[in-house]
């Protein structure tokens, strides 16, 4: 190799380093100032509020009665709440769950699925678009292939052993105010929530990545009790979310075909 070979492979790396340094932005979602008029503004405020009044605005396709931002919290602009601030420029993207290749129409049509126990949306219907409208609207200041910083529910630590008979009383000490003795919630006097509810019909089912003690723990450690995030251990965090997650809820039929290329995690359900 002579030396402008080597020089090209340097300056290669050196270039793949500053995409790697870029590869974490601040989280910072878009002023709604900038949501433009005309049709691409208006399928953008329809998707935010199908994705926030969800039970309500999709009452085909969602089975309980929550809303996508009872997880993805502030209309998916919080870290460590599963943000899609970014979410457009990184699907398709692979998912050992799925063991393929996802678009982020099927993602979307996961978290109907699952956390939403109901049924898909068809990819060329004016509700997915305007879904998709909203998230790439969010996304717009994010290169593409982008992970924002608290992407997804951060991190737990794997080693600790939950026991859901402290998370029992975990639960009784900070979350029955809000989520009720038996996980039922607090209705809000027009068939939806004010507090939703953690287990039974109304809930998400055992196929949800919320079912999972680990990814459950993660979310409550930075985002609950409301308003009080990161106030938590993990081993409370865990003990409490191993708890709730095992309480019964809507049946998941599929799940026994996920992971099927193996890599299937300790906390997945059976
Ligand atoms: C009960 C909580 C909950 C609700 C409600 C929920 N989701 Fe999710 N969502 C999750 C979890 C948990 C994950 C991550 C799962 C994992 O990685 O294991 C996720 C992931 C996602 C992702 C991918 C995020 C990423 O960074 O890759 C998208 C997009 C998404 N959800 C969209 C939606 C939409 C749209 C709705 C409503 C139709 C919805 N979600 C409702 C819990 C929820
Ligand atoms: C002060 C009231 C309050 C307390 C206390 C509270 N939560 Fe929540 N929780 C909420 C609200 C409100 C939401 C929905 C947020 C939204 O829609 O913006 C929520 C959402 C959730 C969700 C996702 C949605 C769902 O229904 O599955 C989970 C899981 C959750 N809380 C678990 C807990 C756990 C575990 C605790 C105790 C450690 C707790 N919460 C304490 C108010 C509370």
């Amino acid at each position: 190799m002579n030396f402008r070979q080597h020089l090209v492979l340097i300056l290669a790396a050196l270039g793949g380093a500053a995409a790697h340094a870029q590869t974490a932005p601040e989280l910072k979602p878009p002023a709604d100032s900038s949501i433009p008029a005309g049709p691409k503004g208006v399928a953008i405020q329809a998707g935010k509020l199908l994705l926030s009044e969800t039970h309500q605005r999709l009452p085909v396709n969602v089975g309980n009665k929550l809303n996508c931002t009872n997880c993805h919290l502030a209309g998916g602009t919080v870290a460590q709440a599963s943000p899609w601030v970014g979410i457009w420029g990184v699907f398709p993207e692979y998912r050992s769950r799925s063991g393929k290749i996802i678009s982020l129409q099927e993602r979307v049509n996961d978290c109907l699925e699952r956390s939403m126990n109901g049924k898909a949306l068809a990819y060329n219907s004016d509700e997915m678009n305007n879904i998709l409208a909203y998230m790439q609207w969010l996304s717009s200041d994010v290169p593409t292939g982008v992970s924002v910083k608290g992407r997804g529910f951060g991190a737990i630590d794997q080693k600790l052993v939950p026991n859901g008979a402290h998370g029992k009383q975990v639960y009784a000490d900070k979350c029955v105010s809000c989520h009720g003795a038996a996980g039922e919630g607090v209705g809000n006097g027009a068939g939806g929530y004010a507090f939703p509810p953690l287990w039974g019909k109304d809930s998400f089912n055992d196929g949800a990545g919320m079912a999972r003690t680990f990814t459950a723990a993660a979310f409550v450690k930075y985002n609950m009790p409301l308003g009080q995030g990161g106030t938590l251990s993990d081993q409370d965090a865990l003990d409490v979310s191993e708890f709730f997650t095992h309480q019964p809820r809507p049946v998941y039929a599929g799940k026994a075909k996920d992971w099927p290329k193996g890599g299937k995690p300790k906390d997945a359900r059976n």
